[in-house]
């Protein structure tokens, strides 16, 4: 059964605030979603493996420690989830980047796949999924099924605003996956926007619109 993880830090509350005024524009939206995706990664590893390693500091020697589990893989959904990639990157520097872009139908609401490029060796990594936006849950329903189509195995979903109906589906159709949601919202409206939400995750990090 997924495991839901809601964010409860002061510094990505406060951070999601910020983010979902109207006033706040690109530039700004783009620098606090990557401090956000930083912080929620920080999160999202607490339980990454480690084991000892005999190290020498200028002192002496001693027992540190070590990742010692699978290399690991960012794969964000295009467009927005490229807004929490650096972040994450900052964080876990040597992980791979694979992308998959998704967008949703307007009138349908349902993910249309338009390009998939992951690592080479994808399936052997430990794989964060980063979207901003967990509304309907359709798209990242969609990328994780590509993703164990490919032969991942060990999958983890980080999200920053969450609807409930999205974090369910997520947990029916990939009850293997945990979940990193920032904050959990009311609900979808008729456009199936996330309530009180923050809009168009994509247009506000680009400027489109
Ligand atoms: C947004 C968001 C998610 C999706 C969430 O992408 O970034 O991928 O919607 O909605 P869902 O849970 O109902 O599928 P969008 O389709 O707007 O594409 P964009 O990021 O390219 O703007
Ligand atoms: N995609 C977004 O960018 N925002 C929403 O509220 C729902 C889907």
């Amino acid at each position: 059964m997924s495991k839901v993880h809601i964010m409860e830090h002061p510094l990505i509350q406060h951070k999601i605030t910020y983010i979902r005024r109207e006033e706040t524009g690109s530039k700004e939206f783009r620098e606090i979603v990557s401090e956000i995706a930083a912080l929620m990664c920080y999160e999202a590893t607490r339980n990454l493996k480690l084991k000892d390693v005999r190290i020498k500091t200028p002192i002496c020697e001693m027992t540190g420690k070590e990742l010692s589990g699978k290399k690991m893989a960012i794969v964000p959904i295009l467009r927005a989830g490229l807004g929490m990639v650096d972040g994450m990157l900052r964080m876990i520097p040597a992980a791979k980047v694979g992308h998959i872009g998704l967008y949703r139908n307007p009138e349908t609401y349902e993910p249309v796949e338009y390009y998939c490029k992951l690592p080479a060796d994808c399936s052997e990594r430990e794989v964060f999924v980063v979207d901003p936006m967990l509304a309907t849950g359709g798209s990242s329903v969609a990328a994780i099924q590509l993703l164990k189509e490919k032969g991942v195995k060990n999958i983890r979903f980080l999200c920053i605003v969450a609807a409930p109906e999205g974090i369910e589906r997520m947990k029916a159709e990939h009850p293997d996956v945990d979940l990193y949601v920032g904050v959990l919202d009311e609900g979808l409206n008729e456009h199936k926007y996330i309530v009180p939400g923050l809009g168009d995750a994509g247009d506000r990090i680009f400027g489109t619109k």
